[in-house]
């Protein structure tokens, strides 16, 4: 894909998509199937690169999988099914996959060598290595065991109780995964909420998860058995077209079956609150995860400030946030969130730069940012830096440009919703 013009001077989005899987959620449902005993189906997978790279890991340790297209089967033997890989894992792009595995391998006696991408190599891989190292596996990588490659040789593990320095979903599911294969009892505190899609997903396979406020709890030496998945649409996928029918006139859109699990739906509540025309019709019967259809219409906005126990339940949704707050009236500030630093890019560099470009009036402060609104966007060159949803993001910012807008290194976006252009021709009046 490479460089490609994007559409602008958008007169009007309307219709009804379906919102492709959720990425946490689809992740999870081919570990879990990996290391429960028995066959899970997983429907709605996402067929974004992240979760391919999941499957193939999973492969390399010796699990049988199926896939077709987004039907996932996939043959458990539980952990003590998992055999020490003839080759590296590479995880490519997905933080999710390395860190999650990390806690997996942990506790089985073999060795590994895990990869990943350009931007793997710059992700912080301590806040993982330091509570496993301390239940016993035994881990080393680039500086100190701070990036990849990382090697892990796994075996008896002993529970700890841990304080996590950051809220972060993808260590404490790293640590849950390592707890159930430990002796003993293994407790986890969170600073704030993060997602539980493993606390549920736990659950939904038949183990034990203990959750009281901030903190996790799990005892060890649990099996796990095989269960379906279906998986719901993900909704920091939605994001994207939420906002794109708040910022672009005439726009009325219906998106189905999106994930609204309380602990990814900030966006919901903040673009609530910055006076968006926002819909929600639950589904019902959903078991493990809450579902529903969201419609979105054009809405007149107002800036706010987002901060503290919000930034995890919408952390991934900041990059579009920062661009709804460009048309809304007043100042948005966005504080208390040093973890963008540290995601597929440095979120905070990358969005005010690449919003800067086309004439948004914003700043980068030491934790976030601040957003000047009502400032209409014009002709650009932008680049996604190959994080996908800072490419998304600016195909949405092309659409209310009202110049030429080119974006380079479109084909990020496939890491978590490959059909995104598809899906935003079908809308466009
Ligand atoms: C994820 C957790 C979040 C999120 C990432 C997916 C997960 O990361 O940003 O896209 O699936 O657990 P952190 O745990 O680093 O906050």
């Amino acid at each position: 894909m490479g460089k490609i013009q994007l559409q602008t001077k958008a007169t009007g989005l309307s219709g009804e998509i379906q919102i492709p899987g959720d990425k946490s959620i689809s992740h999870r449902a081919v570990m879990f199937g990996s290391i429960a005993k028995g066959k899970t189906t997983v429907t709605n997978f996402l067929l974004g690169d992240d979760c391919l790279s999941t499957i193939s890991c999973f492969r390399k340790l010796g699990v049988s999988i199926e896939q077709e297209v987004d039907k996932v089967t996939i043959y458990g033997n539980g952990l003590e099914g998992l055999i020490e890989p003839s080759e590296v894992l590479d995880v490519g792009n997905s933080g999710t996959t390395i860190r999650l595995l990390m806690g997996i391998l942990s506790g089985r006696p073999f060795h590994n060598v895990l990869i990943g991408d350009h931007s793997i190599g710059k992700r912080p891989m301590t806040r993982v290595v330091k509570p496993l190292t301390l239940m016993g596996a035994k881990i080393d990588g680039k500086k100190a065991g701070e990036y990849t490659p990382i090697s892990i040789r796994g075996g008896e593990l002993t529970g700890i109780e841990y304080t996590l320095p950051v809220a972060s979903a993808q260590v404490k599911s790293s640590i849950l995964f390592a707890g159930m294969q430990a002796t003993g009892t293994t407790v986890i505190h969170e600073p704030a909420k993060s997602r539980d899609h493993t606390e549920r997903m736990i659950r939904q396979f038949g183990g034990k998860v203990e959750n009281d406020g901030l903190t996790v709890s799990i005892n060890g030496g649990q099996e796990l058995t095989a269960s379906h998945v279906n998986v719901p649409g993900d909704i920091s996928s939605a994001a994207f077209f939420m906002v794109a029918g708040a910022i672009v006139q005439n726009s009325e859109i219906l998106l189905k079956n999106v994930g609204l699990n309380p602990t990814r739906t900030g966006i919901v509540d903040v673009m609530k609150q910055m006076g968006a025309d926002l819909t929600i019709q639950m589904n019902e019967n959903e078991q493990f995860e809450p579902t529903g259809d969201l419609t979105i219409k054009t809405s007149d906005l107002v800036g706010t400030t987002i901060e503290g126990e919000m930034i995890p339940r919408l952390i991934d949704e900041i990059p579009i946030l920062a661009l709804l707050a460009t048309q809304a009236k007043g100042t948005t500030v966005i504080k208390d969130a040093h973890e963008l630093k540290v995601k597929e890019t440095n979120r905070i560099d990358t969005v005010v730069a690449e919003l800067t470009k086309l004439g948004a009036s914003i700043e980068a402060t030491e934790d976030g940012m601040i957003i000047y609104g009502g400032t209409p966007l014009g002709s650009g060159q932008v680049s996604s830096h190959g994080d996908h949803r800072i490419g998304m993001m600016l195909a949405v910012a092309a659409l209310i440009s009202n110049g030429e807008v080119t974006l380079e290194d479109a084909e990020a976006i496939s890491v978590s919703y490959p059909q995104f252009f598809d899906d935003l021709n079908k809308l466009l009046k």
